[in-house]
């Protein structure tokens, strides 16, 4: 995507209830109702935790595309009602309440990657518009997810290490913007995934 196509979307930090609601149900357009994961599986207990991040076209203001950064390793046990598969329909508003409860600031957020023992972010839930794909969205989507981590976390920590498990069928989307795969290939929830992983430095030379 050329620079100038990228100023034709603003990319948001998730600090309001109506930007998670926005991000989950882009989440749950494409890993529910296009791939077919479960939709009592879509929040897990990596998000009230995590950053999540919103791409809105300034046009007409859709969302067009969305990711989450989780500190690494997590501040909290993973186990916990989020992770039920077998969550019964009734309790998903339970879910997303969870989810909503998770609305924090921007120095909230940003504290839970300043931890002594945060030494990472794990890269999740990226997901671009179907009639968007194809344009770049992705590739800039994860760059600014980076240059935020950059520019929050430089003055306190001077390299993180990125990991992400990818479906195989992305792989090659995320090697071209320099994520190295590492490992066997896995199956989670039914589809072939594979870790990949990329080292940044927060280090800014004047
Ligand atoms: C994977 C996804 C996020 C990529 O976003 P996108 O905006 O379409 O990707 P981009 O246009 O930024 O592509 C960047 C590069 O990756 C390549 N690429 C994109 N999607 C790819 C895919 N699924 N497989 C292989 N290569 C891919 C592009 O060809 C492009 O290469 P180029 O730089 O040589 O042109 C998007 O297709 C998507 O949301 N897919 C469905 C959900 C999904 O698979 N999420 C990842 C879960 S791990």
């Amino acid at each position: 995507m050329l620079a100038s196509q990228w100023t034709e979307f603003d990319f948001k930090l998730c600090t309001s209830a109506a930007d998670i609601r926005a991000a989950y149900t882009l989440r749950l357009e494409l890993f529910h109702e296009e791939q077919k994961f479960p939709e009592e599986t879509e929040i897990d207990s990596y998000d009230p935790i995590s950053a999540h991040f919103i791409v809105i076209s300034k046009k007409d203001d859709i969302v067009t595309a969305t990711v989450r950064l989780t500190p690494y390793p997590l501040s909290i046990n993973p186990v916990n009602s989020f992770d039920n598969a077998n969550t019964p329909p009734e309790q998903k508003h339970l879910q997303l309440g969870g989810l909503l409860g998770s609305v924090r600031n921007e120095q909230e957020i940003v504290n839970e990657f300043l931890r002594d023992e945060c030494i990472g972010a794990k890269l999740s839930r990226m997901a671009v518009k179907k009639s968007y794909r194809g344009k770049g969205l992705g590739a800039m989507t994860v760059q600014e997810a980076e240059n935020w981590l950059m520019r929050t976390l430089s003055e306190k920590k001077k390299a993180l290490t990125m990991t992400l498990s990818s479906q195989k069928q992305a792989q090659n989307f995320y090697e071209r913007i320099g994520y190295v795969p590492f490992g066997e290939p896995y199956d989670e929830e039914g589809m072939e995934h594979i870790m990949c992983g990329k080292e940044i430095s927060l280090v800014t030379f004047e």
